[in-house]
């Protein structure tokens, strides 16, 4: 009998991580609030991804890899009028946002908590109007590079669920990331980097809250960058 391998799309994904055991108020959040906002990806997208939200909303962002989610509840709290769906496989992470969201609620917000890859092939075509990526997982050795998040397939995937005209965005202190972006952004046809000047990657987004890994890389002396491109 052959062992079930847990399910994932890319080669570059190694399972829902665990942290430290959540503490007893931690677990009993998330099993209350964590089911009530899980995306069902088992039923199909329904066809206008909007219907996804219990409230009107205009548009719908995703959020790759939140972390403690310092981001996506800023910018989910700052723009009611949009849904936002997150993603974080990273159980502790997760475990953040659902503490946040326990004291402020979010109608606007829907969660997925395993492989973004999973979600993006669920999604509609030219159904989401920005992606977030910020300080992806920076695998700085060069042997490993081919795991990382940004990819020829992953570019593939956003330039299929993305509208025309919406905005991938992505943060990260590893310069040789940061370069690895800009190449595979330019190599791929669906993609235009509309910066003038090292002023537009160096200057953080409008708003910007800054996240928990962010932070730790400025202490330490990185200076990150901030890239936006636009699906053409
Ligand atoms: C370095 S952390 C940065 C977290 C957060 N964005 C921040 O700036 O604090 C990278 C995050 O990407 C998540 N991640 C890695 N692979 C992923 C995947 N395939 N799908 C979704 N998230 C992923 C990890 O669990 C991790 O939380």
């Amino acid at each position: 009998m052959t062992a079930e391998r847990p399910s994932r799309s890319t080669e570059a994904f190694f399972g829902r991580r665990h942290g430290k055991p959540l503490r007893p108020h931690q677990a009993g959040a998330m099993a209350r609030i964590l089911p009530e906002l899980k995306v069902d990806l088992k039923s199909p997208a329904p066809a206008d991804l909007k219907t996804l939200f219990p409230v009107p909303v205009e548009a719908v962002r995703l959020e790759i890899g939140f972390g403690g989610g310092e981001h996506l509840h800023h910018e989910a709290n700052r723009f009611p009028s949009a849904g936002f769906i997150g993603v974080e496989p990273f159980v502790n992470g997760m475990a953040k946002m659902i503490a946040k969201l326990d004291e402020t609620p979010l109608p606007n917000l829907r969660l997925h908590d395993d492989d973004a890859t999973q979600l993006l092939d669920w999604l509609p075509d030219a159904s989401i109007d920005g992606i977030d990526r910020f300080y992806p997982d920076p695998w700085p050795k060069k042997r490993h590079w081919k795991r990382r998040f940004v990819s020829e397939v992953n570019l593939d995937r956003f330039a299929r669920v993305m509208k025309p005209g919406a905005r991938f965005r992505f943060a990260s202190d590893i310069d040789t990331y940061v370069n690895w972006t800009l190449l595979h952004c330019r190599a791929h046809e669906a993609f235009d980097w509309q910066a003038q000047s090292p002023l537009d990657w160096r200057t953080p987004y409008e708003a910007w809250p800054g996240t928990r890994y962010e932070a730790k890389a400025l202490r330490e002396g990185r200076v990150p960058a901030y890239l936006t491109f636009i699906r053409k």
